[in-house]
């Protein structure tokens, strides 16, 4: 198709409804013109297609047709397994092909930047470039089965809080460094079909309208060639992004903004040609989609529940296991407590949520052991509970304890209150191992939390979340079938104070990114602070050996052996940092690192080629900069075996004035506004809710204190939410929580587009919660 010519024969009224989705999951076809439409699902870790014809939703609450859930990224990345996260990336494509599905909502790259974040398990890394090449990988492994992938949420989407409505406030260093940097590896690499456009803002600008975010920086600076969606119901002015290159706004269209576009277009306002190139874009991955999916393709389910079980064991990360307690003996005396052994908590809750093909519970291959409870579904426990285990615990060789967070501790739609287990869970784990040294705590969750236990136990195996082969994969893990090579994506701080983004993160309605590239281990190092388990570090029932470690002009080598007799696989990370900089960095950022396996006594070699970008910062562009750095290679960022220094020619850079003495430098005193400000090159002032000044972007939980129009609207989403609950209104189930954040926590004007309230009616309402009754009532009416 000429898609030129195609676009001469529309009229500009069709053009903008092309640009809008028809429904939940699909875009518009116009048979007269040739032009398919395509159907897109979630998401990161498996489909989650639901049937038209059926409730639909964009917050994983009705059930979708059975796929394969592959572990969350949470697990999928503590693999550090390139050639998995392309193998898990074709099966969710053959999957996709199989339901015809052309186009994924995943990967989700956003950094973790502070653990509380209730997205963190469908997250990559703290660190940008594992986070970049990890999905790299994922994506080229799906598109290699022509389906599309939409790298999502861009940008700066790290908290949950106000997702609609917050505003991250970042300085440029930071977003290009950390925030952008693994979106950029992902599109530079991996050439992405679409990318999504966050809810939030930057800067006070909304990323669905970012012309500097999804043009300058996307297309022009990075050369992506593909199509930009908003998040669902994120979208702000659906002007600014037609000018932006936003094409398609998802879910459905609103009447009022598509007739807004057409007047702009009409009055000049809007160019004619922003309009033609998205839906120039539209079209063509239209196109692309219907072609691939000419083909029947059946997906082979049952090679995909193997697959993840593999990659749940190479994803589980042994954080402890003293005195090799396991693998444990098949036959010896075991115990078995947790309600999780019996319902495994596996997958995330939101619209990563899938209805799994084949999924079993551990306690199904443990069925030979004796079991006690220990806890409830909601991780609670009572006195007979723990009774029973401590006495049934006392005559075990050794008890496993099944514990983490349950469901309603972390999901998408709201962050976590704090890095606490469950008190049930804890009082679990310290009574079991009061009972008997030898327990092991299988530990299932998708973001660090808090170990105060940690000590009395011997061994932690942490799985994340990880998908529909959790039970097979935690059998073999035990018992030594197979073998722990998972490390850290993430550091495991000893307690949520120790957090350098704890004092702001989530207190204000803005996000405030204060700490600047002081992210995770970035912060942790420099700061030189203790943390329970640092990033990249996970043990294995192998040991290895690294030697003759050399650098000779751009080329680091290494060798590895396994020095034991079990077969098993270990992480080769190389980290740079530059000594004595001028302008301040991190005392060292992970730049390669190689997932290798190992035969018993085997050795191979790795070995890196260092390149420019490993030595840049962003100074108004990215720099290599001229100076001697710290070569580090180990098998985690505090488990490393060799270092050397190195001269490296470049440019220099000098620092600015404020640096000198500041927080940023020496991590002395405390992280404060002031500090911060200097950094951000500007005054910070908080945005405030006034009575009066409410506009289309308050959301009726802020407008609630203040009017009483918006208390009677709160309490009516609220009911209205709690008839799906049997009437009950339940802040403990994530699902209503979840609900509640997407409705009475979304700025009134997304409530349009979702809820398809006309805008007058919204208007009037804003009207009326500034004290402007008459007003109010009139605008209403008019709507
Ligand atoms: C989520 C996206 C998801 C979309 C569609 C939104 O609530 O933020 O990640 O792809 O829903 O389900």
């Amino acid at each position: 198709m000429d898609i030129r010519e195609t676009l001469k024969q529309m009229t500009l009224e069709e053009k903008i409804k092309l640009c809008s989705g028809l429904n939940f999951w699909e875009t518009r076809a116009y048979e007269k013109y040739g032009i398919p439409s395509f159907f897109m699902c979630d998401g990161p870790s498996g489909l989650r297609k639901q049937e038209m014809e059926r409730e639909t939703d964009m917050l994983g609450i009705n059930n979708s047709r059975p796929s394969t859930c592959f572990p969350a990224a949470v697990t999928t990345s503590n693999t550090w397994d390139r050639e998995l996260l392309y193998q898990v990336g074709r099966a969710i494509g053959e999957e996709a092909r199989d339901q015809k599905v052309s186009v994924v909502l995943g990967p989700g790259v956003n950094i973790k930047r502070n653990p509380l974040c209730g997205r963190n398990f469908e997250y990559f890394s703290e660190d940008p470039y594992q986070a970049g090449i990890l999905s790299a990988q994922f994506i080229k492994g799906m598109q290699s089965e022509g389906v599309g992938c939409s790298i999502k949420h861009f940008a700066c989407n790290s908290q949950e809080k106000s997702r609609l409505s917050s505003d991250s406030i970042i300085d440029e260093r930071t977003l290009r460094e950390i925030y952008l940097k693994a979106f950029e590896i992902a599109v530079k690499s991996a050439d992405p079909a679409t990318v999504m456009s966050a809810y939030n803002k930057i800067n006070g600008v909304h990323c669905s309208d970012s012309k500097k975010l999804l043009n300058d920086i996307l297309r022009e600076e990075w050369g992506f060639k593909g199509l930009v969606m908003t998040d669902w119901g994120g979208m702000n002015d659906r002007i600014l992004a037609f000018e932006a290159g936003n094409d398609l706004m998802m879910p459905g269209g609103s009447d009022y903004m598509e007739k807004e576009v057409a007047e702009a277009v009409k009055s000049g306002k809007l160019s004619q040609e922003d309009v033609d190139r998205c839906c120039e874009r539209v079209i063509a991955l239209a196109l692309k989609a219907n072609e691939v999916l000419k083909e029947e393709y059946k997906a082979d389910y049952k090679k995909h529940h193997d697959l993840a079980v593999r990659v749940a064991e190479s994803g589980a990360v042994l954080l402890k296991n003293d005195n090799h307690l396991l693998p444990l003996k098949k036959g010896s005396k075991i115990l078995i407590t947790g309600n999780m052994a019996k319902k495994v908590r596996y997958q995330g809750a939101g619209s990563s949520h899938i209805n799994p093909v084949e999924l079993h519970e551990p306690i199904e291959y443990l069925k030979d052991y004796d079991y006690a409870q220990g806890c409830d579904d909601y991780g609670d426990t009572t006195d007979a509970m723990l009774k029973e285990l401590g006495e049934k615990a006392k005559e075990a060789d050794a008890v496993v304890v099944f514990a983490g967070l349950p469901d309603r501790y972390e999901s998408e739609g709201f962050d976590r209150d704090d890095m606490k287990m469950p008190k049930g869970h804890i009082r679990m784990i310290e009574a079991a191992a009061r009972a008997n040294r030898n327990t092991i705590v299988v530990l299932l969750c998708g973001s660090a939390v808090e170990c105060d236990w940690a000590d009395e136990v011997s061994s932690i195996l942490y799985m994340g979340l990880s998908g529909e082969g959790t039970a097979e994969a935690v059998n073999d893990l035990l018992f030594g079938k197979a073998n722990p090579s998972g490390k850290l994506s993430e550091s495991w701080p000893y307690h949520y104070e120790d957090v350098v983004s704890s004092d702001s993160y989530g207190k204000t309605r803005d996000a405030l990114y204060m700490e600047g590239i002081y992210v995770g281990y970035r912060y942790y190092d420099k700061a030189k602070k203790e943390v329970r388990w640092p990033y990249g570090y996970g043990l294995s029932y192998s040991s290895f050996e690294l030697r003759d470690f050399r650098v000779e002009g751009s080329e680091v080598s290494v060798n590895i052996t396994n020095t034991s007799d079990i077969e098993g696989s270990e992480v080769v990370q190389l980290y740079i940092g530059q000594k004595d900089p001028i302008l301040h960095r991190p005392v060292k950022e992970l730049k390669h690192f190689e997932k290798v396996f190992l035969k018993p006594q085997e050795t191979k070699n790795v070995s890196f080629t260092l390149k420019d970008e490993d030595f840049a910062l962003w100074d108004d562009g990215f720099k290599k900069v001229k100076g001697s750095y710290l070569i580090e290679v180990g098998t985690g960022s505090r488990q490393i075996c060799f270092e050397e220094v190195i001269e490296v020619d470049g440019e220099t850079v000098e620092a600015p004035a404020w640096q000198k003495g500041s927080w940023y430098e020496n991590f002395e005193g405390k992280l404060s506004q002031s500090e911060w400000e200097k950094l951000l090159g500007k005054k910070y002032e908080p945005s405030k809710l006034i009575k009066g000044q409410f506009t289309m972007e308050n959301t009726v939980e802020e407008m609630k204190d203040y009017s009483l129009i918006m208390k009677i609207m709160y309490k009516a989403v609220e009911k209205t939410i709690a008839k799906g609950f049997d009437g009950r209104i339940d802040y403990d189930n994530p699902d209503f929580k979840m609900m509640m954040n997407s409705s009475a926590g979304s700025p009134i004007r997304s409530l349009q587009i979702s809820g398809g309230i006309r805008g007058g009616i919204m208007e009037g309402m804003v009207e009326m919660a500034n004290g402007h009754l008459l007003k109010g009532i009139l605008k209403m009416i008019r709507g």
